[in-house]
Order: C-alpha cells, then structure tokens, then sequence
C-alpha cells in the first residue's frame, strides 16, 4: 500500500454536503458519498447516472423495516419506477436457492440492461445482490447502500460480489462494480452496539495495514466515531479515509493479484475461528477480524518483524473499544490447535508445505508472506490455546 491517504480535516462539523470518495477505474470509475443523510441525494444520482431506469432494490427483512419506506419515497419523488424484494436477514441468505429467488426477482420486475438493481443492506445483501446483478441478462449495473459499519467501509466497495458454497465462503461470484456507493452514516444509527463494534475492526484494519497516521487518529477519536451523531463528523471522516484506501488498492490491483491481498489482514486466522464457531452469533465476522489482527501482529513479533509493543499497542486499542483480542475472549471456546490449522488449510491452500499470511513489519506496515512454515503457525496457535 501507498503512503497515508489519511484527510482527517477537510470537512467542519455541521456541513450537510456528503464527502465524495472516488474509486477510479477508467470507464467504470465510481463515486463512493458519505453522510448523514446522504440518501436523500439517491433519486437525483439515478437520473443523472441512468436517465429514465427503472429499479428493484434487493434486501433483507431487518433492513426492510427500518429503511425501506424511506427509500421508496426518495425515488418515488425523483419519478422512478421502483419494486422491491426482501430476503431472510444472516449469512444464510447467501445461498443458492436465494440468489436464484433474487434472480428471478429482477427478471420478474422486468430489469433490463439500462435499469438498475439497488442493494439496500449490510454484507449479505451487497455480495448476493452484486452477484444476481452481475449475472442476469450477462450482467446489469447495481448501485450499494450499505447500511452497516462493515459494508460501508469495505464490502460494497471494489466489485467483489458471491454466495457461498457448501465447501466454503465465498466460491461462487464474480468481481462486479457498482456504479455508485451511497454510504449514509445515519443509517448506522439502528445497528446494536456489538454490530458496530465489530465493523470498527474492519476500520482499524485499514490503519494498521497500511496508514499509521489514520491508526494513530483512530486512537485518540475512536470514542467520537462510535458516538457518532451531527456534532461530530469524526465517524464520517473514518469511513472515509477507510473508502480512500480501499479506492486506492482497488484502482491499483482489481483482481487481487498482489496487493488487495493486503486487505486480509487478519483474515486467515480471523476465518479459523469464525468457522470454529459455526459462522454463528458466538463470534461475528468483525469481531474475529479484531482477534485475526491481533494474532498476525502477534505472530509477526514472534518471527522479529515487529516489537513485542508494537503488538502489544495493536491488542490494546482493539481490546480499549471491546473487541476480542484474546482466543480465550471468544465464548463457548475454539477448536484446538490440530483443528484450527484444518481450518486454515481449507481457507488457504497450502503451496509446497507453506502457507500464505499477511504479515506485519510495523503499524501500517503489512505484507504479504507467501512462505509461512504451518509448524510454526501450529506452534504459535498452542502456545496462545494454553496462556
Ligand atoms: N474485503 C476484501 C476485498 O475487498 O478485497
């Protein structure tokens, strides 16, 4: 990753205006709009984007409740002709039999090339519905409104759109962009505080991979940022710097040949556990990002990259905001060190015995190990098991 894109400043508190983040990819470039309230401006984006489109918006049960009927009446003002279908809420969703449902939904609305699809929602619905958009009629442009902490920061951002298989997450999908990000950060305002806890790690992960000065902000600002509100725009100013390094990565390396890998810190033994739990409400996915980030500083102090304070100083802002930094934090208890590096197999292949890890040689400072020794991995997991 390149220097800071760290802009911190260059918005006082109580400006209306959204800040603007762009995701430049020739073509396809795309705005990213974060703000309180940014949602007004969807109906008025549409038809400047896609005069006279028509649209379905993709959704879950949850969100349908408390966001629909607002944005149903935004494009309703601006004349467009709007349908929509709501899906159960949770990882489940990501299935086969829904994205044929999701699928069969848009044809049924009579969405064609030139309308659009919306995903109104958290993960689940971004990746499912960039999926179905992705595939009828060969492809149809999506625009995202996410509307947890986790999706606005990284997940509706950069194209990366699927279901999940039986054999694991994600298989199944395909990189689609959106043609607009619409990140309204009032609609965080109905997320619990465990959900926006753990979307905070996923914020957190873009200071310590590749920006120590956002880090270093985050440290001093992280209460003005779960606070939230029209006081401050502290929270505003964390997506964003969170969407500027995402765009950046994302314009840089699309397909993740190189260095959107980097983007996984935290990932791999983050996955292990959260596949130890079943992918249930024992351990959320941001949450076991935080416990992922913390054992790959961790890991990297064990191998000399970093100082055992570096590591130390990574644990204690994540555990300072509630996260679980510890795998004796995460309830009801992990698998075993055999079992964990199973799990870790599946989600990395291992390639001539060794396996692949994003690694860190300081705060913001993460690259990507190609050469990690599995006995080493299983080493450092049972001593953590057993402290
Ligand atoms: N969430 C990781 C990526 O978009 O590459």
């Amino acid at each position: 990753m390149t220097a800071s894109t760290t802009v911190l400043a260059d918005k006082p508190a109580g400006t209306a205006a959204p800040i603007t983040v762009a995701v430049a990819l020739a073509e396809r470039t795309y705005d990213i709009l974060i703000g309180r309230g940014a949602i007004a401006s969807l109906g008025a984006r549409i038809k400047t984007l896609r005069p006279g489109a028509k649209t379905i918006v993709i959704t879950d049960e949850n969100v349908a409740r408390h966001h629909l009927a607002t944005v149903d009446a935004i494009l309703a003002d601006s004349g467009i002709v709007n349908t929509s279908f709501a899906v159960a809420p949770g990882e489940g969703s990501k299935n086969y039999a829904t994205y044929e449902a999701v699928c069969e939904a848009i044809i049924a609305a009579r969405i064609e090339r030139g309308d659009l699809v919306i995903a109104l929602g958290g993960g689940v619905i971004g990746d499912l519905a960039g999926f179905a958009s992705a595939s009828v009629r060969r492809g149809l442009d999506f625009v995202q409104v996410p509307t947890s902490l986790l999706a606005q920061v990284d997940s509706s951002v950069g194209g990366k759109t699927g279901i999940n298989s039986r054999q694991g997450k994600n298989l199944v999908g395909a990189f689609h962009q959106p043609i607009l990000v619409i990140a309204d950060t009032a609609m965080l305002d109905t997320l619990s505080p465990r959900e926006f806890r753990a979307g905070y790690a996923e914020v957190a992960k873009y200071g310590l991979l590749g920006d120590a000065p956002f880090f270093a902000w985050l440290e001093n600002n992280w209460q003005d940022v779960f606070a939230g509100g029209a006081a401050s725009l502290a929270r505003e100013q964390a997506i964003a710097v969170c969407c500027r390094n995402k765009a950046g990565v994302v314009s840089r390396d699309e397909r993740e040949t190189g260095e959107r890998a980097l983007l996984n810190l935290g990932h791999t033994f983050g996955h292990a556990f959260e596949a130890g739990a079943g992918y249930s409400q024992r351990l959320l996915h941001g949450e076991a990002v935080s416990l992922g980030c913390t054992l790959a500083f961790e890991f990297s102090a064990r191998k000399g990259l970093v100082g055992d304070n570096t590591a130390g100083r990574v644990r204690a802002h994540l555990a300072s905001v509630g996260l679980p930094t510890r795998v004796q934090d995460v309830p009801g208890g992990v698998p075993d060190a055999d079992r964990l590096m199973e799990l870790i197999a599946q989600d990395k292949k291992v390639k001539r015995g060794k396996l692949t890890f994003i690694l860190a040689r300081g705060v913001g400072e993460a690259f990507v190990a190609n050469d990690v020794d599995p006995a080493e991995v299983r080493g450092f997991l049972a001593e953590k098991l057993a402290s």
